[in-house]
């Protein structure tokens, strides 16, 4: 079921902008000042959006992503800020040694907004992050938890009841895979699919993850419904009643967005 983000870049660049400035850089401001000083770095950028509330505030900004179509679509929209100097948008691995050489200790804060769910061997990944931190830098994570009603990503299906079918995505991989076929939905997409399956995170193991890459927790936040639902969907935010963020384990099964800093 495509929704008005997935079919317009404009529409969807719009909400990142609204979302961030909103939710991603006030939660971020809690724990870190953000100013003319501040460098940031947004690993998985897609069209920039996310970066522009901080340009706006007087941050220079570095955004990195994997897909060339998104990176082409970031520098149309962030053209004057990259004029201007105050951005600069990459389509590069970070792993690239040229990369790390460059960007080593660079940044005072790191965004990976809805990424974190999509890369392969987080348990090197996030370690790997800290390289590019000034002493004292800061790594936000925002994603939605695997076992969450649609944690598997399936709102991108085309037919609308695929779309809309929540929870699917955890039964036996062959049994998800045979329903996506059954709705017809394009290689590609079950292969998208098929990946968030492999690159799936909790709470939990999130959790673990951080604190075995010498991490702490600064900041969380647990939301009932995820801030960019308001932009997406027309619902209102909510944050998860305490209540439930306190079961562990089952806090995945009602929580549709997590969002953290730590450092
Ligand atoms: C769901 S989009 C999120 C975009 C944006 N951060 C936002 O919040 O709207 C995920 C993006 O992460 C990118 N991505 C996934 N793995 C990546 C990696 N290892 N390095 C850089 N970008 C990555 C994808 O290409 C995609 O553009």
């Amino acid at each position: 079921m495509a929704l008005k983000q997935h079919l317009d870049d404009q529409v969807r660049f719009d909400q990142q902008v609204e979302n961030s400035a909103s939710y991603v850089l006030p939660f971020i401001e809690k724990t870190h000042t953000i100013g003319p000083d501040t460098a940031v770095f947004e690993v998985g950028t897609a069209e920039g959006g996310v970066l522009r509330p901080f340009m706006e505030r007087g941050c220079t900004a570095l955004g990195v992503d994997l897909a060339p179509e998104r990176i082409e679509l970031a520098e149309g929209f962030l053209a004057k800020e990259i004029a201007e100097g105050k951005a600069e948008i990459l389509l590069k691995n970070i792993y690239d040694a040229d990369f790390l050489e460059r960007f080593k200790g660079k940044f005072d804060i790191i965004i990976l907004k809805d990424v974190i769910e999509h890369v392969p061997e987080q348990e090197k990944f996030i370690p790997y992050l800290k390289n590019f931190l000034k002493p004292g830098g800061q790594i936000f994570f925002g994603f939605p938890p695997w076992y969450m009603p649609f944690g598997g990503h399936q709102q991108v299906c085309r037919k609308k009841w695929a779309a809309v079918l929540p929870w699917y995505h955890i039964l036996p991989r062959p049994l998800y895979k045979g329903i996506l076929k059954m709705a017809g939905e394009h290689e590609l997409v079950i292969k998208e699919l098929m990946e968030v399956v492999d690159t799936q995170i909790t709470i939990e193991r999130f959790e673990k993850i951080i604190k075995a890459s010498g991490l702490k927790v600064l900041h969380k936040q647990d939301y009932l419904i995820n801030p960019i639902y308001k932009y997406k969907f027309g619902l209102q935010p909510r944050k998860q009643f305490g209540l439930l963020s306190a079961i562990p384990f089952f806090r995945n099964f009602v929580t549709t967005c997590v969002y953290y800093t730590v450092g």
